[in-house]
């Protein structure tokens, strides 16, 4: 039985803050545990399936090893095999799994896919990436920020880029925890205003929206980019990479920050477009623990919903 407010994840909006509480608690207890190879299996004869329809290096990889680290075993799936929608029923998909595994992964295009996996599914069903959303992502991003500032209460995130699944993720961090969110995109590549009108139905939001880089960097605690074109929109990159240049991370662009600002990146990178390799190998960044944190904080989501 799931150990939090919700048997699925498909947002950060299905939690409470007292999941993220619980999922970040769990987090801090098994991190050291898991680094000195000494945590217990706490899911032995468990099965995770993966299922992936877009690529992937830190999901993929981190997933996979939590599942095992907990003592479960992995499948990972590609489009090839079940046809999620196409070979047979989405819905047919998720009771079928649900009676082999003890919850399912999945990274897909269409965000609305995985909620009709999760609403037919007895067993969890995690959101690993949509269109939409990447809820692990910016959990493992939180938790990242409140290892390196002590806590995320107060601060001032500023994410640059493109108002795509990552900047929805953060709108909805910021719905239920208080710190002062800033979303800096080109005019045209805003966020979707559906996202950023849940979130403020949800709680007190502290968000802004702003079209100016240098502006909306002023006093960040915490700066944050990801690419211009997402997967999916690799037709797009060549005309994005012109439209987003003034959005670049740049050690120019990061002076507007706090001295002691981190940066943070979801990765992977496109080093010289969306962020210089000064910013992402310079003193500020915290990229590779934040890529870590990913295998900690979704190793905690595991242990509290699966079964
Ligand atoms: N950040 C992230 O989700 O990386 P992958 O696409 O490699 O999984
Ligand atoms: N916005 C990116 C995130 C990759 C982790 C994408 O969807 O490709």
């Amino acid at each position: 039985m799931s150990k939090l407010s919700t048997q699925h994840l498909v947002t950060i909006l299905d939690l409470s803050r007292e999941d993220v509480d619980r999922i970040f608690a769990t987090t801090r207890e098994q991190k050291p545990q898991a680094r000195e190879h000494r945590l217990a299996h706490s899911h032995p004869n468990r099965t995770l399936a993966c299922i992936f329809h877009k690529p992937s290096l830190r999901t993929r990889i981190s997933f996979e090893v939590a599942a095992g680290q907990l003592g479960a075993k992995s499948l990972y799936i590609t489009d090839k095999e079940i046809g999620l929608g196409q070979r047979e029923s989405i819905e047919d998909v998720a009771r079928v799994l649900s009676r082999f595994v003890d919850g399912i992964m999945i990274r897909t295009f269409d965000h609305s896919h995985v909620e009709r996996l999760a609403a037919e599914a007895t067993v969890p069903v995690i959101n690993g990436l949509t269109d939409l959303a990447h809820p692990c992502q910016i959990l493992a991003d939180v938790f990242t920020v409140e290892e390196h500032l002590g806590g995320i209460e107060g601060r001032k995130v500023v994410y640059v880029g493109d108002g795509n699944n990552i900047a929805h993720s953060w709108i909805n961090a910021a719905a239920l925890l208080d710190f002062r969110l800033v979303i800096c995109t080109p005019r045209d590549y805003a966020p979707e205003a559906s996202v950023v009108e849940a979130a403020r139905s949800k709680g007190s939001l502290d968000l802004t929206i702003s079209h100016e880089p240098a502006e909306a960097v002023r006093d960040a605690d915490v700066v944050y980019t990801d690419v211009w074109a997402s997967m999916g929109q690799e037709a797009e990159a060549e005309e994005r990479a012109k439209i987003f240049q003034p959005f670049q991370v740049n050690d120019a662009l990061l002076s507007h920050a706090k001295d002691e600002a981190i940066v943070l990146h979801c990765l992977p990178a496109h080093r010289g477009l969306e962020i210089t390799d000064e910013v992402m190998d310079g003193v500020h960044s915290r990229v590779y623990d934040e890529a870590e944190n990913r295998l900690h904080v979704q190793r905690a989501i595991l242990h509290l919903l699966m079964p």
